[in-house]
């Protein structure tokens, strides 16, 4: 691999490289002023439909922080209406009729590429044509869209969704097999129109034991990322709260997993093998003051040393963070010479 490959994507193939890439989960959306003016005129599903304005919202912290990728601006919904689900967001997204049983599943449509959401290989066509940084798609995994289409929508516990499971295991997993074929079918189309790198989004794949995971999570999220070989991009693989999945992670087909900020990188890098780690910066220290801002982010990249390393928050940057705070973690990530640090052992 030459030089001239963008740090982002040296650092995902697993290179050790000199410094940590950076972008942030959620880097566009509410915390950033000019996404809030936007938001004023347009809806969230305006903003994500219309690629000028999805373009618009992806290249909004590229021009500020000078991020080493963007990431399109989407949601993990947006494919699920070509299926027959309806999504609203209130902010967060809202499914008026839940899928409840086997014949909610048999409703389901299982949509053709061209089908699913046209409108984001448009935005991703012309955010190639303007990011100078590689663009990443994305995706729900199977088992995270299948507790918001089960529920109806975010839950504390997911009581609806989990009693499917246990209650009718064939809904669940028909239910299952169709959204496994819609994301397959949704990440092709983007990285044909231009992504080049992708990241699977697993948020709920801690709700339950390492048993049901096995069951319900895994299977199918390993049929996807399975799925994707082929396309020649990194596979990033992101789940929130599993440490007690570690061992069963490591074995999934991914290039990077991305980790909440409960573990160390070092203990997931070690546990996973040898391929490259994303995270996982506490969300939470950038409503902090400036220095521990600095050092908590020399913390994680000390961590993150020994392998490839893309810097990230554990999870969604909050609305309540500050652009400054931002400002400050991309400042010190670019200062700190990864080369120099692991030679000083
Ligand atoms: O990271 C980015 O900058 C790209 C855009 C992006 C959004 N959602 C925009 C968004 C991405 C990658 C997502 C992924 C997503 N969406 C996930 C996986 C990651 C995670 O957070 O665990 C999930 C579970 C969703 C579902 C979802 N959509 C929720 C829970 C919410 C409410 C969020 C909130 O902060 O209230 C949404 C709505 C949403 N998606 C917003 C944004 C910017 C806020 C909507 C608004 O501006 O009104």
């Amino acid at each position: 691999m030459t030089d001239s490959t963008p740090l982002f994507l040296r650092a995902a193939r697993g290179e050790d490289t000199e410094r940590a890439p950076v972008w942030f989960m959620r880097q566009a959306g509410r915390h950033l002023p000019e996404y809030r003016a936007l938001k004023e005129r347009y809806s969230f599903w305006d903003l994500v439909a219309t690629p000028e304005l999805a373009l618009e919202v992806t290249m909004q912290p590229l021009r500020r922080y000078g991020m080493d990728a963007a990431i399109l601006f989407s949601d993990i919904m947006t494919p699920l209406p070509a299926m027959g689900i309806n999504v609203e967001f209130r902010p967060g997204p809202v499914i008026d009729d839940p899928i409840r049983s086997v014949e909610d599943v048999q409703r389901l449509h299982v949509p053709e590429i061209g089908e699913i959401a046209p409108y984001v290989a448009g935005a991703i066509r012309l955010i190639r044509q303007e990011s100078p940084v590689p663009l990443i798609g994305f995706c729900g995994a199977p088992f995270t869209l299948a507790a918001y289409a089960v529920q109806g929508g975010g839950s504390k516990d997911f009581a609806e969704f989990r009693g499917l499971l246990r209650g009718n295991p064939k809904a669940a997993h028909a239910l299952l097999d169709k959204l496994t074929e819609l994301s397959l079918r949704y990440l092709t189309m983007q990285v044909e129109a231009g992504a080049q790198a992708v990241q699977v989004f697993d948020s709920w794949a801690g709700l339950h034991d390492r048993w049901t995971w096995q069951e319900y999570g895994a299977p199918y999220v390993r049929r996807l990322l399975d799925g994707l070989a082929d396309l020649g991009v990194p596979r990033i693989y992101f789940a929130l709260d599993v440490a007690h999945l570690i061992g069963d992670i490591g074995s999934l087909p991914a290039e990077v997993f991305g980790w909440d900020w409960r573990l160390p990188l070092d203990e997931v890098r070690e546990a996973l093998g040898a391929r490259a780690v994303q995270g996982n910066l506490d969300p939470s220290v950038l409503l902090a003051n400036h220095d521990v801002i600095r050092n908590e982010v020399r913390r994680v990249l000390r961590t993150g040393l020994g392998g490839g390393h893309v810097f990230n928050l554990g999870h969604g940057i909050f609305k309540t963070i500050s652009p400054a705070a931002v400002e400050v973690a991309v400042d010190e990530i670019r200062a700190f010479d990864r080369h120099a640090e692991r030679d000083k052992g």
